[in-house]
């Protein structure tokens, strides 16, 4: 506690922007999994979002909110495989296409890229589809965002706009202050799935978020987890023959679902 304190007063002074990682800064190749889409295409609200419903019963006023990285549309098979996966575990999942159709290609120049996909242009979309959501009925958003969706997923903690949280190696946002905001003004809990390896959003600086809402500071619940030998991407993409990570990417995944069972109603 009094390690924490230290940490975030001496912190506090050097915020550092955790950058949007380019696809060679991925961990694992972002090839997208040869998996058939189970879900559609719909425009909702004027915004391209994949949609995946389980296939017997589920709650229709619950709603998983996944917010795609910056290298591959929702609807693309690696990033629409998990809207499934979240899908084949009950719940109606959406992955609105917020970045415009303009996703990073595969060595794109993120920082070029980065400039046309800021929150001006990003936070419309993903609010349009939200408020659709909350007028067809959805009374509670679990949001799920890797790396880029990392920042927003944030940003709806942040704005008491969601039910719950978790994200996977973010990216885009700041720390510590991103997460002191957090603290400051939000009901929201929130969990991150961080990478061992992840050159954005690096151990030190989970360790530093720990110190502004760990150890029991964060009333409304906070999870961190570490997964160790993979990096950047791990919890979207994988090579299936790495079994660690396979287990990573899976681990993740439950460690999401399990937060989200805790803080749904
Ligand atoms: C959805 O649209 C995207 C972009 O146009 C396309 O790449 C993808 O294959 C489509 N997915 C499905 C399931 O129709
Ligand atoms: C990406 O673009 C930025 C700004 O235009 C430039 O400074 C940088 O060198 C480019 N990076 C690469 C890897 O080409
Ligand atoms: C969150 O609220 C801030 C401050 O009002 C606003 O600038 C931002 O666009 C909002 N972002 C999202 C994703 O709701």
């Amino acid at each position: 506690m009094q390690f924490f304190a230290f940490l975030s007063l001496l912190t506090a002074v050097r915020a550092a922007v955790v950058p949007a990682v380019g696809s060679s800064g991925h961990f694992h190749s972002p090839v997208p999994l040869d998996a058939v889409p189970q879900g559609k295409n719909i425009t909702i609200n004027g915004v391209l979002t994949y949609v995946s419903l389980p296939k017997g019963r589920f709650d229709p006023t619950v709603a998983v909110l996944l917010l795609t990285g910056e290298l591959a549309p929702s609807s693309s098979s690696s990033q629409g495989s998990g809207a499934d996966q979240w899908a084949a575990a009950g719940f109606a999942t959406y992955a609105p296409d917020y970045l415009n159709g303009d996703a990073l290609p595969t060595g794109g120049n993120v920082t070029t890229w980065a400039v046309n996909h800021g929150e001006a242009q990003t936070t419309p979309p993903l609010l349009a589809v939200i408020s659709a959501l909350k007028s067809h009925g959805v009374k509670q958003i679990a949001t799920t965002g890797y790396c880029f969706g990392g920042l927003y997923t944030t940003r709806l903690v942040q704005n008491n706009t969601i039910t719950v949280g978790t994200m996977a190696h973010p990216s885009s946002l700041n720390v510590p202050t991103d997460f002191e905001l957090v603290k400051a003004q939000s009901h929201v809990p929130v969990e991150i799935n961080n990478a061992e390896l992840d050159t954005g959003f690096t151990p030190p600086l989970a360790v530093e978020t720990d110190g502004v809402l760990g150890d029991g500071q964060y009333a409304p619940g906070y999870l961190r987890r570490q997964f160790d030998g993979v990096g950047h991407g791990f919890a979207v993409s994988l090579a299936l023959s790495d079994p660690v990570q396979v287990a990573a990417k899976q681990g993740a995944f439950d460690t999401s679902l399990a937060f989200f069972k805790k803080h749904l109603k």
